[in-house]
């Protein structure tokens, strides 16, 4: 297997647990229609205040929070400290726009990551490039409440970006100083443009920006969205699943597929898009089936709870978990020369020299393993360890076969299986392959 690209943050434990929470909240709770609200209505500041006037996250217990994403089996968490609109969740002394000035009077940032901490779980921040709220700002013509104004030019007069950008680096600081050790970073987003219109590395400083993180937090890991070519840990895809291991020039890298359970990142009330738990179980092992990570994400309410619809899947996900994280935890994909068969997905742990068949479409009484033949030397149903039966076709089933047919059975490996699927949401077979 072509080796993996290195990377300058600590990866082993993320290539290694492979599903963690996204968790977007800010807010864009409240309006509860997207967390893009305020660029989609073009709301003015003193219209969106409104929010920050009545933000209190009355029913907030972080506990409850990490106690779902841990039952899930989730691993580590990423949460929005401040998304584009600029809101902080920290008591930040370097503005007056954070939860703390709201009617949640307190940071809720800090119990939320001693909270997820308490439940083993690594710790991750989101923190917004973007920022529609912040006087130094500049506005532009492609994002933000502000962008179609006629009178832009004029709301930009007295606007310093080098002032934000200090702003910018400042806060880094203070979150990778003031709240123990930090596992992910995940700033999100630059948008440069030919006519220099956008904002990349130079309206972030990120070279600086990248200098200040690999000094305060070497281990830390960084996502690819700082508008620099080479300064990232892992690459980001974000709303589909990528059809194979994600390469940059030809080489495999380091990747976390972040996806969503509805169509919006923030609580969206009347969104109803929402993925069954079979999409996202599968979800989660495709990405793993091709070396990479899921981070699914939750955007919880303005009165501080997850609501149902994303409670109900993460308890599901969690009873998959359960009985088949030993296809997940510590694997990857397959080697070379393991053909999926129809319909699955294979993972792979190279400790143990385990491979999985994740069965998303259960046949008919066989299952052909083309490349298995001579490999494998006993096999079980994941969820309760029954024996599967290593049995090709009887002879009589092999003479129905032209000469083609049976020659292709000859290499391949061929499982007899219970006719009923067994009763979990993607059924796994363990293979445990012959030294
Ligand atoms: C996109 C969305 C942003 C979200 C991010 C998560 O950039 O615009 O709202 O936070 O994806 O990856």
């Amino acid at each position: 297997m072509d080796k993996v690209r290195k990377t300058a943050g600590d990866t082993s434990w993320f290539m290694r647990d492979r599903f963690g929470m996204f968790i977007h909240w800010g807010l864009y709770a409240q309006p509860a229609r997207h967390e893009w609200v305020k660029h989609n209505e073009q709301i003015p500041d003193e219209r969106y205040d409104m929010y920050f006037r009545h933000f209190d996250p009355d029913l907030y217990k972080p506990e409850l929070w990490a106690k779902a994403a841990a039952d899930a089996g989730m691993k580590y968490f990423v949460i929005t400290t401040k998304h584009h609109e600029g809101f902080c969740l920290w008591d930040s002394k370097l503005t007056d726009y954070k939860a703390p000035n709201t009617p949640a009077g307190r940071d809720l940032l800090r119990p939320m990551v001693q909270a997820f901490r308490e439940e083993n779980l690594r710790v991750g921040f989101y923190h917004s490039l973007i920022d529609w709220h912040h006087p130094h700002y500049v506005i532009d013509p492609h994002i933000g409440p502000y962008r179609n104004r006629p009178d832009r030019a004029q709301m930009n007069k007295g606007r310093d970006q080098s002032k934000y950008a200090k702003y910018l680096h400042g806060q880094v600081r203070e979150l990778l100083t003031q709240f123990g050790k930090v596992d992910i970073l995940w700033f999100d987003f630059s948008y440069p443009k030919e006519d220099g219109s956008g904002k990349g590395h130079k309206d972030w400083q990120s070279e600086k920006l990248y200098a200040l993180v690999r000094k305060l937090a070497p281990h830390v890991i960084l996502d690819d969205r700082l508008d620099l070519p080479d300064a990232w840990d892992i690459k980001t895809p974000e709303q589909f699943q990528p059809r194979e291991w994600v390469r940059v020039n030809g080489q495999r890298v380091v990747w976390e597929a972040c996806q969503t359970f509805s169509g919006s990142w923030g609580y969206h009330r009347d969104e109803t898009s929402w993925k069954s738990v079979d999409q996202l179980v599968q979800m989660l092992i495709d990405s793993v089936s091709k070396g990479g990570n899921l981070l699914l994400n939750v955007g919880p309410t303005g009165r501080g709870e997850f609501d149902q619809r994303a409670l109900d899947r993460l308890a599901a996900m969690g009873a998959w978990m359960k009985r088949h994280s030993r296809s997940i935890y510590g694997c990857t994909q397959a080697p070379d020369g393991f053909q999926t068969p129809q319909d699955c997905r294979l993972t792979y742990n190279p400790q143990t020299n385990r491979l999985y068949v994740h069965v998303f479409a259960w046949p008919f009484m066989h299952l052909h393993l083309d490349g298995f033949a001579g490999k494998v030397e006993y096999a079980q149903l994941l969820n309760d360890a029954s024996e599967v039966a290593i049995k090709g076709l009887a002879d009589w089933q092999v003479h129905q076969l032209d000469a083609k047919a049976r020659e292709k059975t000859k290499n391949s490996m061929v499982l007899t299986l219970p006719v009923k699927k067994p009763d979990v949401t993607v059924p796994v077979i363990e293979l445990f392959l012959k030294k």
